[in-house]
């Protein structure tokens, strides 16, 4: 058996793991959910959950037949050796749209905002950055089709990264229209193509058939430069009335609230899904190709799932590893757990149960760690500064019969004895102390 894990994952390690880069720290991964977190909590969205895996029927509709998630990733799941016709779930959207549709959460009012975050998978070509299984956080506002649910949704975006103290970010805003106008777009660009077909990748030239848009996203520089040569049309020129006005007033908002953007006339996402305003975050230090998030407006895909009535709604997701990578890129760390606030150690075998009992009442004014086996006192106080205690006590038979103990403060070197009954009020009034 090969102690390795599988392509494209990573696990994640405690702070002062060997070879610990930002993106594979759990405190890291932990870091960023908690701000987006504050973001999103204090703009009324509500945490939810979706399985890990999902119907494949429901991730073919929701994230669209002719995209590569479907066509070339998805991990289909087998039990027992059959095929259930489930997959991991390649995304958030499609998922969180069925939860809402199944659940009534319309009750809840609208629009609704839900977020969420954790891992999703995707059978990739694995290179830095782009993982098969990595970690979003993703935001959905649902019920509504106003411009200001767009330009909320970009700015909260806007606002997570800013906090995490990301400087190098830009956010990419397009829109793609309608579906009509979307129609229009493809038919353009068949026929402009069309006559060039022996110069397109395989690929593209499926692309062609099924979605001519997609064509616009190719990784093949032959395509590239075959586009560039033909001096393609953007998506932006085809917009109708309605979609064109509503563009407008989402790029009005986000100049008010200052939150800036490039326009990215020719914009092309990866899922099937995206109607009108799309966008995506890019970092200067990360490759072009490789977006820290991404969102837009899916009005259709509640009817797509089978809804009667048409819901809209507008999201984002970033990749956490990603916003890590561009961090680390930055220079920027994470705030590390604080040590603890004592340690205690036992002398001889015999107080190892008291110091037990101390550290372990002491859990509730703050953290405590104790030894399983007696300890010099030498030794326990370089473990206790190894862990990056505040305060180290020893305790042999003198401090057992005394029934008090003498506490080192680590960073000061001063002593106090404290007897056992007054232990947590002697840390907390410290504690408290110290932290003002
Ligand atoms: P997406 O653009 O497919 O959108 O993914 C969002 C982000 O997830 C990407 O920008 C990237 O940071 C990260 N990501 C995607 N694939 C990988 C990968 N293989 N390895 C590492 N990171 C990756 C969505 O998933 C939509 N559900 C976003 C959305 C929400 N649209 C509306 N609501």
């Amino acid at each position: 058996m090969t102690l390795q894990r599988p392509k494209g994952t990573k696990d994640h390690l405690p702070p002062g793991s060997p070879g610990l880069s930002l993106d594979i720290q759990a405190s890291a991964h932990a870091h960023v959910q908690r701000v987006a977190a504050q973001v999103l909590e204090r703009a009324g969205a509500r945490l939810t959950a979706t399985p890990l895996f999902e119907d494949a029927a429901l991730v073919k509709r929701g994230v669209g037949g002719s995209t590569d998630i479907v066509r070339k990733e998805m991990f289909t799941v087998y039990y027992a050796g059959d095929h259930g016709g489930f997959v991991l779930r390649p995304e958030g959207t499609a998922p969180i749209v069925r939860s809402y549709l199944e659940n009534g959460l319309k009750q809840l009012g609208s629009p609704l905002k839900l977020w969420t975050h954790g891992p999703m998978f995707r059978a990739e070509n694995v290179q830095q950055g782009r993982l098969r299984q990595f970690h979003q956080v993703d935001y959905e506002c649902i019920g509504s089709s106003d411009p200001l649910a767009d330009a909320e949704a970009i700015a909260l975006m806007w606002e997570i990264v800013t906090e995490l103290g990301l400087r190098g970010v830009s956010i990419q805003l397009g829109s793609i229209g309608d579906p009509q106008d979307r129609a229009a777009y493809n038919e353009y660009l068949r026929e402009l193509f069309a006559p060039h077909l022996d110069a397109l990748s395989d690929d593209s030239k499926e692309r062609l058939e099924r979605n001519p848009m997609r064509i616009l996203d190719s990784k093949s520089s032959s395509d590239q430069a075959l586009i560039a040569e033909l001096g393609v049309r953007p998506m932006l020129d085809f917009l109708g009335e309605d979609a064109r006005a509503h563009f407008a007033a989402v790029q009005e908002f986000l100049r008010e609230w200052e939150v800036p953007f490039e326009i990215d006339p020719s914009i092309v996402r990866g899922l099937d899904y995206y109607r009108r305003t799309a966008w995506e975050l890019h970092h200067q230090g990360i490759g072009a190709k490789s977006a820290l998030g991404g969102g837009g407006r899916y009005d259709g895909l509640a009817q797509e799932l089978g809804s009667k009535a048409e819901v809209p709604g507008i999201g984002w997701a970033f990749g956490i590893e990603r916003i890590l990578l561009a961090m680390q890129d930055e220079g920027l760390s994470v705030p590390e757990p604080a040590g603890p606030l004592l340690y205690l150690a036992a002398l001889e075998g015999a107080q190892v149960p008291l110091a037990a009992q101390l550290a372990r009442q002491a859990r509730a004014v703050g953290g405590a760690e104790f030894s399983y086996r007696k300890r010099g006192a030498g030794q326990a106080y370089k473990e206790a500064a190894r862990l990056g205690a505040r305060y180290a006590g020893v305790i042999g038979s003198e401090e057992a019969a005394a029934h008090a103990l003498k506490l080192k403060h680590l960073g000061s070197g001063e002593t106090s004895t404290v007897p056992f009954g007054e232990l947590n009020t002697f840390l907390m009034t410290t504690f408290q102390g110290e932290d003002s």
